[in-house]
């Protein structure tokens, strides 16, 4: 959460930093600003609010040839422009930008800047005093910076410049992502390579604890104790034309729209010229050593997860648990002889799952992360990655990243039922193949899904999702699709349950979603539709070509039983975007929300 740019070159620098804090307002878009230096001084500017009004305030008359800026999600003070980064040491001479929590900040304003008065109430600020006093002690930055590093516990990407250099950035990274990148005469610094593609493609990964120095001509890595550190630029492969909304009006459609060529993506990456399943062999023995693989997850990842046991326990015989990983971290439970750990997450970079990794890793478990960002730290960190295809996703909801790490969970179970030795009738690229022309005759349906949209989510507060097996798992999906982007209550539930308590709920009206995809529970879900509907529930049943009634509101085309949730959840993606739309809420920057959670 937070992004952070930096830019050390011979041009003028806001645009630069504007264009990139853009290309950033995914990880947070509460509050924003820039510090640019040049020979009259530092120039500050701070909104409260998104980039879009941060460049009404910026004043365009400043040249000024190296800068630092930063979009805000909220962990420490209210989104305000006191709040908002840059901030400022005392007497103004330095001035940083930072992501992430510093977990001591207490003890360090209490124990060392007691005389101090502050002038925000972040975290961050007390990073930037300290700075000023080891200064002061020492009458060095890059040793004041490097013992200011030594002290600070917690996360944080920090970018940092003294307005009496105007040569120099002070970078450094804990559990948060920072980048720099390589340029002809410049230099920058990134949350994440999307931020700067227009200046360059080029990238050095800067590791936990390293002291690097930003110069316009070079950079410099050390590791704490002041040893150089050599390492070798890659190349960020990231089509620039993928970052942009084209001619959709949100990313989520055009997202939701991406997901069929996705598909094909995985299935041609994970295909061998014998139009076998071709995957790591080190992922495939880690499978097959394995008595119970756990995965953890967060958010919709976490729901891709839920399918991805029924794939895997179904298909390869393989025992799964699923886990939250911000529970998982404070509530480990017995972990069986030989686990298997899997992380599934789009940016790599959520906290609550690294917490979970840092902690099986102490313990010798290995790890598995199934991530759209190959380079990202949950797969830097764990033994082994597969890669999502998904291409940036850019809209806080998440689509195509949840169908995406389904169909590579689908491929991952088949490929160890089959090195098992397993014989199974199920051919996953072909059945994937077929799901993804379905997933397209859907996307080509949005008028039908606007109307349901309209119907039921209008003018309701709340709305219920039922459904049983795999459709219990879309309907949670769902339900925070519809939630998150147009605030609407909603809950998704195992139709079963309902009369356990929750259908005390159901009111004159109330809508409720029903999926019905599975066989075997067709018949109690449709029991429990009359249920809600004898209550006075508003109910509409989507269900699948083979089980469909007449009455139900829309009908899927067929597809493989163990993959319906690759189409279910398609006209649940469309049904929360026209609501939010419809209720004009901001689709693809909700409320309270960032894209790529780094604070645990
Ligand atoms: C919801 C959504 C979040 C993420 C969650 C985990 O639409 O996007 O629930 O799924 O924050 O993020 P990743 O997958 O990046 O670990």
């Amino acid at each position: 959460m937070c992004g952070i740019v930096g830019y050390i070159g011979n041009n003028d620098t806001k645009e630069v930093l504007l264009d990139g804090l853009e290309k950033l307002e995914y990880r947070g878009y509460d509050s924003a600003g820039i510090a640019t230096l040049n020979a009259d001084g530092l120039h500050l500017s701070k909104v409260k609010g998104r980039i879009a009004t941060l460049r009404e305030k910026v004043n365009n008359s400043v040249q000024s040839t190296m800068g630092i800026g930063h979009t805000r999600w909220a962990t420490h003070g209210a989104p305000s422009e006191e709040n908002a980064h840059p901030h400022q040491s005392a007497s103004g001479r330095f001035t940083i930008v930072h992501n992430g929590v510093i977990e001591n900040f207490y003890e360090i304003r209490d124990e060392v800047l007691s005389g101090i008065s502050l002038k925000s109430e972040t975290d961050t600020e007390i990073v930037v005093q300290l700075i000023e006093v080891l200064n002061n002690k020492y009458n060095n930055v890059a040793e004041a910076f490097r013992q200011t590093i030594a002290l600070l516990k917690g996360s944080y990407a920090i970018a940092l410049i003294d307005a009496q250099d105007q040569d120099t950035i002070y970078v450094a990274k804990n559990k948060s992502p920072l980048l720099v990148g390589l340029g002809d005469g410049f230099n920058l610094v990134a949350s994440d390579a999307m931020a700067t593609l227009k200046q360059t493609d080029r990238y050095l990964e800067i590791h936990d604890k390293e002291i690097v120095i930003v110069n316009r001509d070079y950079v410099e890595i050390q590791k704490l104790d002041g040893i150089a550190v050599e390492r070798e630029p890659f190349t960020a492969e990231i089509d620039a034309t993928d970052i942009e909304k084209g001619t959709y009006p949100h990313f989520m459609l055009k997202e939701i729209d991406e997901q069929p060529p996705v598909i094909r993506r995985i299935i041609q990456e994970y295909q061998d010229e014998n139009d076998n399943i071709k995957l790591d062999p080190e992922v495939r023995q880690a499978l097959l050593n394995t008595d119970r693989v756990y995965i953890i997850a967060a958010g919709t990842s976490y729901h891709a997860g839920l399918v991805g046991k029924q794939l895997i326990e179904k298909l390869a015989n393989v025992p799964v648990e699923v886990h939250i990983a911000s529970e998982f971290s404070y509530n480990m439970p017995l972990i069986s002889e030989k686990p298997l750990f899997v992380f599934i997450s789009q940016s790599g970079e959520t906290a609550d799952s690294r917490s979970v990794l840092v902690r099986i890793k102490e313990l010798g478990h290995p790890a598995l992360t199934i991530t759209n960002v190959p380079g990202s730290t949950l797969s830097r960190e764990a033994n082994y990655t597969l890669h999502l295809h998904a291409g940036p996703e850019i809209a806080v909801a998440s689509t195509k990243a949840y169908t995406a790490q389904i169909a590579v969970l689908a491929i991952l179970a088949v490929d160890t039922a089959q090195a098992k030795g397993m014989n199974l009738s199920f051919d996953p690229l072909q059945e994937l193949g077929i799901a993804a022309s379905v997933m397209e005759s859907l996307t080509d349906q949005k008028e039908e899904f606007e109307q349901l949209a309209k119907e039921y989510f209008q003018e309701t507060r709340n709305a219920f999702y039922i459904g049983r097996g795999m459709d219990y798992f879309v309907v949670q999906e769902a339900s925070l699709k519809l939630k998150e982007i147009s605030y609407i209550q909603a809950e998704g539930f195992a139709g079963g349950e309902l009369k356990h308590g929750t259908i005390a709920l159901i009111e004159e009206g109330t809508p409720v979603i029903a999926l019905s995809t599975q066989e075997n529970v067709n018949y109690s879900i449709r029991g429990n539709v009359q249920e809600v509907a004898a209550r006075g529930a508003k109910t509409c049943v989507i269900s699948i070509k083979g089980l469909d009634q007449e009455t139900d509101a829309f009908v899927l085309p067929h597809v493989h039983e163990l993959l319906t949730p690759l189409v279910s959840v398609v006209p649940m993606q469309l049904l929360a975007y026209y609501a939010a739309l419809h209720r004009e809420c901001d689709v693809d920057k909700p409320r309270n929300l960032a894209k790529s959670v780094t604070v645990e």
